[in-house]
């Protein structure tokens, strides 16, 4: 069972594109981006009258271009649980075994474990991971119970994704920047997911054509603790991938804590100094996290 983030193996999720499955010309472009992972869009993305020909279109790019794609996660974002596409999408992901499902508009546990259920029943070995959008007030409200679900035994929750437009939408919070009124909102769904060892990943930005604002956000979030960040277009890539990952600072801290302990010198202590700081043992842990993170970026190319 994951519980802590040092725990488990950390998985980057640093970028996330949202690639629309009714787009063929953005299909065709996915396999050779940077991004951590690809979210295959049959939701927001996808008009109601299109959603039969977006996944027609995923079924043929999984199965024409799916092996290429090895580098990055695959998650297919279904329609929600109540519209009248759910159980296609579902079969259809079922079908093409991406690593996760992310479902829209989660509102509490049951969502996700009656998901659960429907996955097990065609896929035994647990495979497909669940994602949740966070993106309803019910849902930050019951973020917590949401993020328990994930402790029940064959769950398979590993991720929640804030939907900053949606919850603006029914909230009436402007989008402003800055992002003021909604961070306390923000954090209530980080803690509920660190509580419970599901990662979170911050709402996808707008405006594509700004970068250096994109990259100021990214900031934010990196600094209020998300793993990463849910994102629109390829551009986004790039900013992400940097401002998420460990910056070159970190890596040499982590070096230099986990060789100052590996010294004779440092036997037996739980404490030890390294110029005028004072370092824990679970700082070597954290150390040893991001060097393991680190590596798993860099295998982590687009084939
Ligand atoms: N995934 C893959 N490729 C993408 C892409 C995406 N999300 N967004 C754009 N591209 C590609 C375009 O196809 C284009 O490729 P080309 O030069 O080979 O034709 C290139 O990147 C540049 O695109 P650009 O012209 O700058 O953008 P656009 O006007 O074509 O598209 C959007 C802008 C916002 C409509 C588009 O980026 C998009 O649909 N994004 C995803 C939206 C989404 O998933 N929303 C739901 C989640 S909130
Ligand atoms: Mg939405």
């Amino acid at each position: 069972m994951r519980l802590t983030r040092t725990a488990r193996p950390p998985h980057p999720r640093r970028s996330a594109l949202s690639v629309p499955a009714i787009n063929t010309r953005a299909l065709s472009k996915a396999s050779g981006l940077d991004a951590d992972v690809l979210i295959f869009d049959l939701e927001d993305s996808v008009a109601e009258e299109k959603k039969a020909e977006a996944r027609d279109n995923l079924k043929r790019f999984f199965e024409t271009s799916g092996s290429l794609l090895k580098g990055a996660e695959r998650v297919i974002r279904v329609n929600a649980a109540d519209s009248s596409h759910f159980h296609r999408d579902l079969e259809l992901a079922i079908a093409l075994k991406p690593d996760a499902v992310l479902l829209p508009k989660v509102e509490n546990p049951r969502d996700i474990l009656e998901t659960a259920d429907r996955l097990s029943e065609q896929d035994d070995l647990d495979a497909i991971r669940i994602w949740a959008m966070i993106e309803t007030p019910k849902a930050v409200l019951n973020a917590g119970l949401i993020a328990e679900a994930a402790h029940t035994p064959g769950a398979r929750l590993e991720a929640f994704v804030i939907g900053l437009n949606d919850l603006r939408k029914e909230t009436g919070v402007l989008p402003e920047s800055g992002r003021t009124h909604l961070i306390p909102w923000m954090m209530q769904i980080l803690l509920a997911g660190r509580a419970y060892g599901v990662d979170v990943l911050d709402s996808v930005s707008n405006d594509f054509s700004d970068l250096d604002a994109f990259s100021a956000e990214c900031a934010q979030g990196r600094a209020m603790g998300f793993d990463g960040k849910m994102l629109i277009h390829p551009a986004q890539i790039g900013p992400a991938n940097r401002v998420f990952g460990p910056s070159e600072q970190a890596l040499e801290d982590a070096r230099q804590i986990v060789s100052a302990f590996a010294d004779p010198a440092a036997d037996g202590l739980g404490v030890i100094s390294i110029q005028g700081r004072m370092v824990e043992r679970l700082h070597l842990e954290e150390a040893h996290h991001l060097l393991a993170y680190q590596d798993l970026i860099e295998k982590r190319k687009p084939q």
